[in-house]
């Protein structure tokens, strides 16, 4: 019984056995099928430990409410008795809190102005604080608390005046020195503790300033920062803006240094604190902390809004657009596979909660389709599959960069090539808008990358990090060129190479610091658009992309009222270029001094090109011959004569700038390639002398340029001018006398007034120097007088090529003869035939003969000019300049 009992169960045990192994091979056979079958998750990805980490957003409980959250007024009219600008009061330009406050002024675009003034300095000043009964500063912003108390008196009362008179408001950082205890705050019923470190720190809601950042939501642990001070105050004028508790370890040091302290942790205290104007009637802001901790930066912004009125105030509408800018350029083993592309759509579905409409907008460069593994050439597939639930652009189709092609023809058919893929493909490309690889041709612009857009895919926006530089990022700006809107992007810390987050620069903390609170956080705050840039790379491998905008964009839904949205890319440029109208028109920068720029520059442009020096004008001084005259010289190239501007380039001055870069250098001759390291390229158009624009201009473009302006006697110019539209069948001209032109009221016909400005305005030669000496160091200027041109060019040309430091120095006395009949000098026909005395005169419009001027008109030109002319004189007397020979008697 026992061995039948023990047969039985050696059976059964083998049949378990047996049964169980059958069982393992059917269940692994089906396993394996299953996973083959399994498209959403990438088998091989094993996503790092840090990247599991959720971010959880602190609930409001725990947190005592007195009010309702958010209650800063958003219809709060504006203070129209001061101008939206912020006085930035600092101990030194280079401290680091002072440098923050700039920082995020110029961040958010606000205007402000830097006075440094420091503590015992006698001679502490303010700036002039209104102009023309209006008030220059909404809010005073001081660095330190100390430097607003310690004001002189006259300072402070003229200060204290200006702020209740203009209700501006006073912003103050407290940084003592040294360790206080319930110290009073000087003149102020105000008391406070130093050098504190805090924890569970909230907005509150009782003083309505919070605007952006959310009330009544606490910061649970240590507050960043070791150094705070904490306000302490019974009188009615104070309302807490934040409240914190003194952290643990400090109060017990602090208690066994005196018992008084024993209680603090328990006692909530306030490190920001409203002054509402109830004592003195000025409405004052105290930092008990700088910006270590991030919120304290949005904190800041909400003050700035509150004190001004809403001066200061941008809306809470937050427009972001991430661009993959290549979904399919990436060696093989970095790109993209099915999971990954599964997980961009579920990450992309969950984003919608955050950001209104939001999608993932994929550029794309035909050629590299399917150039991966087997594995990631379904994730191809699964993008093309997965098509409509993204926004496309096009990209080049061999991801070649726009300088690098021959020719206009060979990007056109380059982007031919893509349009048939995307076509091949149906792709719903967004063609309005384009991105080129590597930024390249957007800008620096390449005008043949701009045609081509326009040709293949009527393109209307495209964007980049490079104007007007990538650094700093805060400076990056839009501008249109040739119909396209340019809107700049920004960047989120990843790049192609960043794809795992063990080899991120920095580690996974800087990425979390950036994240949160840090710079990818503050670019959202600071800019009302936002176009990122980011690589099909980040959304593969450790998909650091997904983790990064999840989290930074439910950081930001947790903490501020931010009003996350995104549209497509033709809608967000028209959007952009309303917020900043004036950033349509662009401001052309050197390539060559931008090492990034250069690099993506067409090795067929040349800066060796650009004018090493220009001659700016005024009009009718002389101009012509001293252009004519240094186009002789060897060593000197002038602009080449153009169809449409004729002798002159006429760059700077007017429309043809938002021609472009290009359109500039073609008006320039190829660099000889023999030519010395001396030889110098050269334009002159006389409008520029006069030209608002042309000096800011001329500096952005050649900041090391040199300049020639001809000083002729202000009255002869302005005959001159006049003569010159008669012999041009100028009507109004021929119609009236000089006098009739120069003595026109401001009743006026239109054409009488214009003319009698072009004939006066540039002769105002002070003025006019002033704006170029604003921009340019005297030592880049050198002034011809016009009277020595005309009489003794010689003379006057030895000086020029002083100046520009030419070689040979030619000897123009063997050059130039004066032409009796001309009345004027002229260049000899050949000079190198000693017997030869003939002339090749100046044009028939240079050296004209007419009447002299009439008495009556020299008499109200002397007194026109004559304030001006002494300014003149004042001004070159200073500068050290010789006072030219017309004006020692006029
Ligand atoms: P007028 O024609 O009224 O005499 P611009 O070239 O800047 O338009 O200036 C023209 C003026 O240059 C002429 O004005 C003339 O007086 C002056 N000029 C000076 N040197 C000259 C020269 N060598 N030949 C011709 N005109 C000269």
């Amino acid at each position: 019984m026992t061995s039948w009992r023990h047969q039985l169960r050696r059976l059964s045990l083998t049949r378990v056995l047996l049964l169980a192994l059958c069982f393992s091979a059917i269940s692994l056979v089906v396993l394996a099928y299953w996973v083959s079958l399994k498209p959403s998750t990438s088998p091989s990805y094993v996503p790092p430990t840090r990247l599991i980490h959720e971010f959880v957003c602190p609930s409001d409980d725990g947190v005592h409410h007195v009010g309702p959250t958010n209650s800063h007024d958003e219809e709060t009219l504006g203070n129209d008795r001061t101008e939206p600008r912020v006085l930035v009061m600092l101990e030194s330009p280079y401290t680091r809190l002072g440098q923050a406050i700039v920082f995020i002024l110029e961040s958010v675009r606000y205007k402000h102005r830097v006075q440094v003034t420091s503590l015992g300095n006698d001679r502490r000043v303010l700036p002039p604080l209104t102009h023309a009964e209006k008030g220059r500063f909404a809010v005073i912003v001081f660095e330190r608390l100390e430097l607003y108390l310690s004001l002189d008196s006259w300072n402070r009362q003229l200060l204290d005046k200006y702020c209740k008179d203009f209700s501006a408001g006073i912003i103050a950082f407290a940084q003592p020195d040294e360790k206080l205890l319930n110290a009073q705050v000087k003149d102020f019923p105000l008391f406070i503790h130093s050098k504190l470190s805090l924890q569970d720190y909230y907005v509150s809601s009782e003083s309505s300033v919070a605007r952006v950042i959310r009330t009544q939501k606490a910061y649970v642990g240590n507050v960043p920062g070791s150094s705070w001070t904490v306000f302490i105050s019974n009188h009615s004028t104070y309302v807490p803006v934040s409240h914190a508790r003194i952290s643990y370890t400090a109060a017990q040091d602090a208690a066994s240094a005196t018992d008084s302290t024993a209680e603090m942790p328990n006692i909530i205290y306030t490190p920001v604190i409203l002054d509402t104007g109830a004592f003195d009637g000025i409405q004052r802001i105290f930092f008990g902390s700088g910006f270590e901790f991030w919120l304290h930066r949005v904190l800041f912004l909400d003050c700035l809004s509150f004190l001004s009125h809403g001066q200061h105030r941008q809306t809470l509408d937050r427009y972001i657009l991430v661009d993959v800018d290549d979904v399919f350029v990436g060696r093989t083993g970095v790109r993209l596979t099915e999971g990954d592309v599964m997980a961009m759509i579920e990450t992309q579905d969950r984003l919608q909660n955050y950001v209104d409409g939001f999608r993932f907008n994929l550029g794309f460069s035909g050629k590299y389709f399917h150039r991966g593994s087997l594995k990631e050439n379904k994730g191809d597939d699964a993008l093309i599959e997965n098509r409509d639930k993204f926004w496309w652009f096009g990209h080049s189709y061999a991801h070649t960069k726009a300088h690098q092609f021959t020719s206009l023809h060979a990007i056109i058919d380059d982007m031919l090539h893509n349009q048939a893929f995307a076509q091949l493909h149906d792709i719903p490309v967004n063609t309005s808008y384009a991105v080129a690889p590597h930024h390249a041709g957007v800008y620096p612009v390449h005008s043949d990358l701009y045609k081509a857009w326009q040709q293949v895919w009527d393109v209307k926006v495209t964007s980049t990090e490079e104007y007007p530089h990538l650094k700093p990022a805060r400076h990056r700006r839009g501008f249109v060129h040739h119909g396209i809107m340019v809107m700049p992007r920004q960047t989120c810390l990843l790049f192609t190479h960043t794809i795992f987050i063990n080899k991120f620069p920095g580690g996974s903390q800087r990425l979390d610091h950036a994240i949160y609170g840090g710079e990818l956080f503050q670019t959202i705050l600071f800019n009302q658009v936002s176009v990122f840039m980011t690589h099909m790379t980040n959304y593969g491998n450790d998909r650091l992309a997904l983790y990064t905008f999840e989290s930074v964009l439910k950081f930001i839904n947790c903490w501020t009222t931010l009003q996350l949205k995104t549209r497509p890319p033709l809608q967000l440029a028209n959007y952009y270029f309303q917020l900043y109208p004036d950033e349509t028109e662009p401001i052309w920068h050197n390539p060559c001094n931008d090492r990034r720029h250069l690099d993506i520059w067409s090795e067929k442009k040349s800066c060796d090109k650009l004018p090493n020096f220009i001659v700016i004008g005024p009009q009718k001084t002389g101009t012509t011959a001293l252009y004519t005259f240094l186009a002789m010289h060897p060593s000197i190239s002038s602009s080449r004569a153009s169809a449409m501007t004729f002798e002159e380039v006429q760059f700077f001055g007017g429309d043809n700038y938002l021609l472009g870069l290009d359109w500039y250098l073609d008006h320039f001759p190829p660099v000889p390639q023999d030519s010395s390291s001396h030889h110098l390229v050269f334009e002159k158009s006389a409008g520029y002398f006069d030209s608002e624009l042309a000096p800011g201009r001329i500096a952005a473009l050649l900041p090391r340029v040199k300049l020639i302006c001809i000083l002729d006697d202000p009255a002869r110019r302005a005959y001159s001018w006049y003569q010159h539209m008669r012999s041009h069948d100028d009507l109004t001209a021929l119609s009236y006398s000089f006098f009739d032109v120069i003595n026109a009221s401001s009743h006026a016909e239109k054409p009488l007034k214009n003319l009698r400005r072009h004939c006066l305005n540039p002769g105002l030669y002070a003025q006019h120097l002033e704006r170029w000496l604003n921009v340019f160091d005297i030592s880049q200027m050198h002034i011809v007088d016009g009277e020595t041109l005309r009489t003794d060019p010689v003379i006057a040309l030895n000086s020029v090529q002083k100046f520009l430091a030419v070689d040979p120095l030619l000897d123009y006395a063997q050059l130039l003869r004066f032409n009796p009949r001309k009345g004027f000098y002229c260049p000899i026909r050949h000079p190198n035939n000693n017997n030869s005395s003939s002339t090749k005169c100046l044009g028939s419009g240079k050296g004209r003969s007419y009447p002299p001027i009439d008495d009556k008109s020299e008499a109200l030109l002397k007194s026109f000019y004559h304030k001006s002319n002494l300014a003149l004189s004042q001004l070159l007397q200073k500068l050290g300049r010789e006072v030219p020979t017309w004006l020692q008697t006029s």
